[in-house]
């Protein structure tokens, strides 16, 4: 066989629930552009790493149905990917443990995520929980194991995992270079992800701030969202002539500012264009361009309700759709996990088949 072999795509999504714009133009709207390449694409719902941040036990696993189905709903075709929980390739676990051997804690404790929980803490000694947890500081090894137990080629992530990425790429090294050329070396892939704003004008539209617009908002709930971003202040002149809105956005005022990030994501270019020149002009139109901009929110979020809600896209679906895919990817997982056991020196599994 001379073909070349299709790429192996992996990411991993945390199950966070309901999802919002935020998630859509930094995430989703990438996965569904991966759709059309020419690939074998591994998608996760990281319920493992979940745990590191857990305060209450109930609900993953609802939040990872809700997820999904909103994934659907916004177009992720079940027949391109294979999606499935990272608790059921519970293999993972295994080699996380056996990376975990030649994993430097001084090299863990440099992690981005263990970093900021620490300077947290020592901020706020008096923080809930326990969160600086033997799991947290693993969390990297955990994602090791993720990305390499399918022999990925690309990992496409957003800035913010680029490091746990690369520790991956570190970890994998040092395998190899110990116990032979057993793990395929990926690569990170930027997503380039778009940070959007939150409806409070703050820099990043979260979940915990309590300032996203959701894809299952009805035009209502939008509507009132929309008309509650703040836009008192008076506008700030643009300086340029540019109508890009890098150029101009972050010179307007927080809260206008994520009106026109929004309007230019929705909206056809002149609507853009059309209230631009408003801003320039100095008239008031803020009623207006939030009127227009909840239209095109309900425009965009109808289609996505109504699959999400579409007798089709049941729970049992989705439970049947990822028992499926556990079973596709399991066998390639056990491979590596075969395989680094082999090379690690306690052999294969006696009662795997
Ligand atoms: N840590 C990632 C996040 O918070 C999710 C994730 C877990 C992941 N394992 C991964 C992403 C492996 C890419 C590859 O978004």
């Amino acid at each position: 066989m001379s073909e070349k072999k299709r790429p192996v795509i992996l990411s991993g999504i945390r199950p966070t629930g309901r999802l919002h714009y935020g998630n859509y133009f930094g995430a989703i709207y990438h996965f569904l552009r991966l759709q059309e390449q020419e690939a074998e694409r591994y998608y996760f719902i990281a319920d493992y790493h979940a745990l590191t941040t857990i305060t209450e036990p109930k609900g993953i696993f609802e939040q990872t149905l809700d997820m999904l189905r909103t994934y659907i709903a916004c177009g992720l075709d079940p027949a391109k990917s294979i999606v499935y929980r990272q608790s059921d390739l519970p293999c993972t676990a295994e080699l996380t443990l056996l990376l975990g051997m030649i994993t430097n804690i001084g090299h863990l404790e440099r992690g981005t995520t263990y970093k900021d929980k620490f300077s947290q803490l020592e901020d706020n000694p008096k923080v809930e929980g326990n969160p600086l947890s033997y799991g947290l500081l693993g969390y990297p090894v955990l994602m090791a194991a993720d990305i390499l137990i399918v022999r990925a080629d690309q990992v496409p992530v957003g800035d913010d995992q680029r490091q746990h990425v690369e520790m991956a790429c570190d970890i994998a090294q040092k395998f190899n270079s110990r116990f032979g050329e057993v793990l395929h070396i990926p690569e990170a892939v930027s997503r380039n992800a778009l940070r959007l704003p939150g409806l409070d004008g703050s820099s990043k539209m979260g979940k915990s701030d309590n300032n996203t617009l959701d894809l299952l908002d009805d035009p209502k709930t939008a509507l009132k969202k929309i008309q509650g971003v703040p836009t008192t202040t008076d506008p700030l002149p643009l300086d340029t002539d540019s109508n890009e809105p890098e150029m101009v956005i972050p010179k307007m005022p927080p809260g206008v500012g994520v009106l026109y990030r929004l309007l230019h994501l929705l909206a056809p270019e002149d609507v853009y264009l059309d209230f631009l020149g408003k801003y320039r002009r100095g008239e008031k139109f803020y009623g207006m361009l939030k009127k227009t901009l909840a239209q095109y929110v309900a425009e965009f979020n109808a289609p996505i309700i109504e699959k999400f809600h579409a007798p089709e896209n049941s729970d049992d679906f989705i439970k049947d759709f990822l028992r499926d895919n556990a079973k596709k990817v399991t066998p390639v997982a056990l491979e590596t996990v075969e395989g680094c056991r082999e090379a690690i020196g306690i052999g294969h599994s006696l009662y795997r088949a």
